[in-house]
């Protein structure tokens, strides 16, 4: 199927130049556009039960974003690991979390995808979350947080008060807010089953706009880089990775 606008083309660097060293993360974007190149370049490094997953989609649109998501994240994964994306081998945890299964390595890696847009995040011997959303209209969404089964539920007491402040105008807070949480949950591996209220994300001033850090139940989550991402005026994107002082940088194809 194809998208609307032109099809891009999908630059990829050779493996061979893509290092990523210790203390490092590299975020990938991989927008609509890339979509039908990256299938028809990548769409055969698939193995037989993600193949069956995209066509189990039931638009074509989900189906080609799902492989052209996974082609890339073999593509990446075989290049800084030096192996054959078609040779990775993939399971899940039991909260849906890909796990690399062959080759065992300390590699970390997230996904997320929205409306428009996915973001691969890749790092050495740590925990790494990746989210992103696009951007809502509405300019308030502080009282969703009070939606029981929906924001009721999601939201720390603290970052419920960080909402209320931000009104009339909290629809980019809740967004900040919501797509730090993820980012971190999906680190931790649990994504939403662990309870979210547990968590609480805020600013980090001391190291900078962009910074946040996190805490659990009232403690402080030492050692970690939390950072919002900054994925263009439509989206709110945030990285959470058990590293002291990562260095960041943004990749696209
Ligand atoms: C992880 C979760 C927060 C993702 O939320 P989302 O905003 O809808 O989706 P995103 O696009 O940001 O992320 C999807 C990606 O997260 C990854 N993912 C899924 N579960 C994950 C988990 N528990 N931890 C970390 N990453 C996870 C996958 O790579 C997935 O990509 P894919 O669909 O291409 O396979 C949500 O799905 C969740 O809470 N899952 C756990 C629920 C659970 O316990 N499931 C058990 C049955 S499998």
């Amino acid at each position: 199927m194809q998208h609307e606008g032109f099809a891009a083309p999908l630059a990829l660097p050779p493996p061979e130049r893509l290092v990523l060293p210790d203390g490092a993360v590299q975020v990938w974007e991989l927008d609509d556009k890339q979509v039908d190149p990256a299938c028809a370049r990548l769409a055969d490094t698939l193995a037989p039960d993600e193949r069956a997953r995209a066509l189990a989609y039931r638009h074509a649109r989900h189906c080609n974003g799902y492989i052209a998501r996974r082609g890339l994240l073999r593509w990446l994964i075989g290049a800084y690991l030096h192996c054959l994306p078609e040779a990775l081998r993939f399971t899940v945890s039991a909260f849906g979390k890909p796990v690399l299964q062959w080759p065992q390595a300390r590699l970390a890696f997230s996904v997320s995808h929205t409306d428009g847009l996915a973001l691969l995040a890749f790092a050495r011997d740590c925990r790494l979350g990746v989210d992103v959303e696009r951007r809502a209209g509405g300019p308030d969404l502080a009282e969703v947080a009070n939606v029981p089964g929906f924001g009721r539920g999601i939201f720390s007491a603290q970052e419920a008060r960080v909402l209320a402040r931000a009104r009339p105008a909290s629809a980019d807070a809740f967004l900040g807010i919501w797509t730090r949480k993820e980012a971190l949950l999906k680190a931790l591996g649990t994504g939403l089953s662990a309870d979210p209220t547990a968590f609480t994300t805020e600013d980090d001033w001391r190291r900078g706009a962009g910074h946040w850090r996190a805490s659990r139940d009232g403690i402080p989550m030492s050692g970690w880089t939390c950072l919002d991402l900054d994925a263009g005026a439509g989206f709110r994107a945030a990285l959470a990775a058990s590293l002291p002082e990562a260095s960041v940088t943004w990749h696209r194809c």
